[in-house]
């Protein structure tokens, strides 16, 4: 069992990466063999257009660009699951993790017939950290994580969705033009409710990664 879990945040250690690396814990605590990616450590852009997938005899399922992500699009059509994070950047997912989706979903899209190309199976949790309130989530946001599940189906696994609200965005808002923001209701919702998202990412990771 291979779970690879992919940070699509530029910050190593804040909300996104705190819940994937919960979501490996889990993984692992059901005996997976887990790959941890951050995306911005990678240099890539999303489909440059080649059309090389596309080319009469072309290894189907396979981004021919040379680049840092081609080998990691190998790695996820081997994989078992696959769960990917991304902070929410203007009511969308980051511009790291669209080109990935563009360059996944691509080159196992058949151009003939707009069939797909893979025949395996990976299933795939999406993590989306926000500012947002879930009520916020639900009325504005949640169309669009609808949407970016629906671009994994490709992969012909299960898909789900755990948005993680409301998120702690730096440790002393005193310090930045963030009047917008209540300090006190931020720091009370990171010690209420994010320890529960937390377990809630590391369920994910063992459930799709063959646990319960
Ligand atoms: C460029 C940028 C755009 C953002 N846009 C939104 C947004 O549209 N909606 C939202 O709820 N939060 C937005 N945020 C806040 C982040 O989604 C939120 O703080 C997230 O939890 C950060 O994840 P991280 O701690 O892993 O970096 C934005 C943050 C940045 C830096």
């Amino acid at each position: 069992m291979k779970t690879i879990i992919l940070n699509g945040s530029p910050r190593k250690n804040r909300n996104t990466a705190m819940m994937l690396k919960e979501a490996r814990k889990g993984a692992e605590s059901v005996g997976a063999e887990t790959e941890y990616i951050d995306l911005f450590d990678l240099s890539y852009t999303g489909c440059r257009s080649c059309l090389a997938c596309k080319r009469k005899g072309a290894e189907r399922c396979r981004c021919f660009w040379k680049d840092d992500l081609s080998p990691v699009i190998d790695r996820i059509f081997a994989a078992d699951a696959l769960i990917i994070g991304s902070p929410i950047y203007l009511g969308d997912v980051t511009s790291q993790v669209h080109g990935l989706i563009e360059r996944l979903h691509f080159c196992a899209l058949s151009y003939d017939d707009y069939s797909n190309y893979f025949t395996g199976k990976v299933d795939v949790g999406i993590i989306l950290t926000m500012n947002a309130p879930k009520t916020y989530y639900d009325l504005a946001y949640k169309k669009k994580a609808g949407e970016i599940e629906q671009s994994f189906k490709a992969l012909n696994g299960s898909t789900e969705v755990y948005a993680c609200c409301d998120t702690l965005q730096v440790s002393d808002y005193s310090r930045y033009n963030m009047a917008d923001f209540n300090e006190d209701h931020k720091k009370a919702v990171r010690e209420k409710q994010f320890p529960l998202d937390l377990e809630k990412a590391f369920q994910m990771g063992a459930r799709l990664s063959g646990g319960k």
